[in-house]
C-alpha cells in the first residue's frame, strides 16, 4: 500500500466537529500543516503539554517548532487577531519561526468587520448569526475584486492602496450610521503589524508543491464545515469559503491528485451555532444535559449550541461532496448512559422520502427527520483502547452509522485526551 503523504481533515457539517483535536494529533506526524480557507471564524481547541488552546486562525502545529505551519491562499487574515494570536502563544513559551502566510491571502481588516455587523442589523430577523469576525465581507471583496492581499499589505504602496479603499468605505459607513474611520491612525497601526509580519509572507503555491515533491507529511486543516460551505451548505445560513473538499485546491494550488486521504471529522450527535434549518434538532433536557456535558458551547463567540441525533442524510451528502476515505467520530463518550439514541437515516416532505438535503431552505426546514431507535449503553467508555472493548450497542451504534454512510469510521474519540483517540486504521 503507498504510504501516506498527505491527509486531509474535514468538518463534515456545521463546523464544531472536533477538528482541532484531530489535526493536533495528526499534526505531530506532520512535517507541514496548512489552513487553507475561512478565517479567525474558526475556533479549534487543542491540548498540547497539558495545555488547552483555543486557536483561530494558526494551524494546529504551531507549538512544534520542526512543523512548518502554512496559512494559505484561500484564507481571508485579520493581522491584527493574527498577532494577537501569536503574542498570546509567545507569552506560553512558544516560538513562532515555523510560520508560513501567503503573499496571495486577502487581508481582513476593521471595516470588514463593521460591514459585517452593518450587514446582520440590516437583515434583522433573518441574520444569519455570524461569529462577526469580517468573513462574510472580506469574501465579498475579494470576489469582486476589491480587496487587498498580503503582497499589497507588505508592499511600499500600501499606504495609497489602503488609502484609496477606506475612502469608499468610510463613505459607506458614514452612511450607515457608523463612524468613519481615522484613515492616519489605522494607516500607522497596519504599517506597523505589516513590518512585523513581512518576514513570514511568501508564495506558498511554490513552497507546498516544492515540499510535496521532497516527500513531506502534508496536513490540511480544514476550518468550518460541508453545511456551512457557501455552495453546498444551507445558504443564506453559511459562510463565505468552502469548507468542503474544493476550497483546499483553489485554497493551496496543491492539485487534486496529490491527496491521499480524506477524513470527515463528526460528532456521534449533531450540533450547530447561528441561525438555518437542522432537521433532527431535539430541544429538552436531554439537549441542555449533552450541552453541559460536552460543553457545548462556541469556541469562538461562546454562544450555546444547538443539539441534534446523528444526521445519516446530511453526512452522507458531505461523504459524496467530499470524497471521505474515512470518518472521525468524535465525543462518543458523550451518549453513554442515553437510553435510546436516534439516527436519522431519512427524511420525509408531505409524505414523501427525501434522501438529501434540500436546497430550498423553506421547504428544507419543513422536512421531518425519520429515525431508527437503537438502545444505548450504560457503560463508561471513556477508558476504552479499541473497538473491541466497546460495548455491543456502541458497537452496533458504530456499524449502523458506517452502512447508513458507506464510509468506514477510521477513528473514534472516547473523552477529550489524546490516549482517548482510537485509532481504528493507521492514518499516516
Ligand atoms: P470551526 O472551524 C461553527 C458559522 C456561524 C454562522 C455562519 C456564518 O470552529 O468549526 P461567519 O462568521 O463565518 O460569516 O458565520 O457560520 N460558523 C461556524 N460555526 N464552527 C465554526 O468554525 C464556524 N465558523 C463560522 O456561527 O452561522
Ligand atoms: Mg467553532
Amino acid at each position: 500500500m503507498k504510504t501516506k503523504q498527505t491527509v486531509v481533515v474535514l468538518g463534515s457539517l456545521w463546523g464544531d466537529e472536533g477538528k482541532g483535536k484531530i489535526t493536533n494529533y495528526l499534526a505531530e506526524k506532520a512535517d507541514v500543516v496548512v489552513r487553507f480557507q475561512g478565517g479567525d471564524n474558526a475556533g479549534h481547541t487543542i491540548v498540547f503539554d497539558g495545555k488547552v488552546f483555543k486557536l483561530h486562525l494558526l494551524p494546529s502545529g504551531i507549538f512544534n517548532p520542526k512543523t512548518k505551519n502554512v496559512l494559505a491562499n484561500g484564507l481571508v487574515i485579520n493581522p491584527k487577531h493574527l498577532l494577537d494570536e501569536l503574542s498570546s502563544i509567545k507569552e506560553m513559551g512558544y516560538d513562532f519561526d515555523n510560520l508560513y502566510i501567503s503573499d496571495r491571502a486577502h487581508v481582513l481588516f476593521d471595516f470588514h468587520i463593521l460591514e459585517d455587523e452593518v450587514n446582520e442589523n440590516k437583515r434583522g430577523s433573518n441574520k444569519i448569526g455570524t461569529t462577526k469576525k469580517g468573513i462574510g465581507s472580506a469574501y465579498t471583496d475579494k470576489i469582486a475584486r476589491y480587496g487587498l492581499r498580503m503582497c499589497d499589505f507588505i508592499s511600499p504602496d500600501f499606504k495609497e492602496k489602503y488609502k484609496s479603499i477606506i475612502e469608499v468605505k468610510n463613505d459607506e459607513l458614514l452612511q450607515n450610521g457608523m463612524k468613519a474611520i481615522d484613515f492616519e491612525q489605522s494607516y500607522k497601526e497596519y504599517q506597523r503589524l505589516a513590518d512585523i509580519l513581512r518576514p513570514m509572507v511568501c508564495d506558498t503555491v511554490f513552497m507546498l508543491n516544492n515540499l510535496y515533491c521532497e516527500g513531506k507529511k502534508i496536513l490540511f486543516e480544514g476550518a468550518q464545515g460541508t453545511m456551512l460551505d457557501i455552495d453546498f451548505g444551507t445558504y443564506p445560513f453559511v459562510t463565505s469559503s468552502n469548507p468542503s473538499i474544493g476550497g483546499l485546491f483553489t485554497g493551496t494550488g496543491l492539485a487534486p491528485n496529490k491527496i491521499d486521504e480524506i477524513i470527515g471529522i463528526t460528532k456521534a450527535y449533531t450540533t450547530r451555532v447561528g441561525e438555518g434549518p437542522f432537521p433532527t434538532e431535539f430541544i429538552d433536557s436531554l439537549a441542555d444535559d449533552i450541552r453541559i456535558r460536552a460543553n457545548e458551547f462556541g469556541a469562538t463567540t461562546k454562544r450555546p449550541r444547538r443539539i441534534g441525533w446523528f444526521d445519516a442524510v446530511v453526512m452522507k451528502y458531505s461523504a459524496n461532496i467530499n470524497g471521505f476515505t474515512g470518518l472521525s467520530l468524535m465525543l462518543l463518550d458523550i451518549l453513554s448512559g442515553i437510553k435510546t439514541i436516534k439516527v436519522c437515516d431519512y427524511y420525509t416532505l408531505n409524505g414523501q422520502r427525501i434522501d438529501a438535503p434540500l436546497a430550498d431552505l423553506k421547504l428544507y426546514a419543513q422536512v421531518k427527520p425519520h429515525f431508527i431507535e437503537l438502545p444505548g449503553w450504560e457503560e463508561d467508555i471513556t477508558k476504552v483502547k479499541s473497538f473491541e472493548e466497546l460495548p455491543a450497542n456502541c458497537k452496533k451504534y458504530i456499524e449502523t452509522i458506517e452502512k447508513l454512510v458507506g464510509v468506514k469510521i477510521a477513528i473514534f474519540s472516547v473523552g477529550p485526551d489524546k490516549y482517548q483517540t482510537i485509532i481504528r486504521h493507521e492514518i499516516y
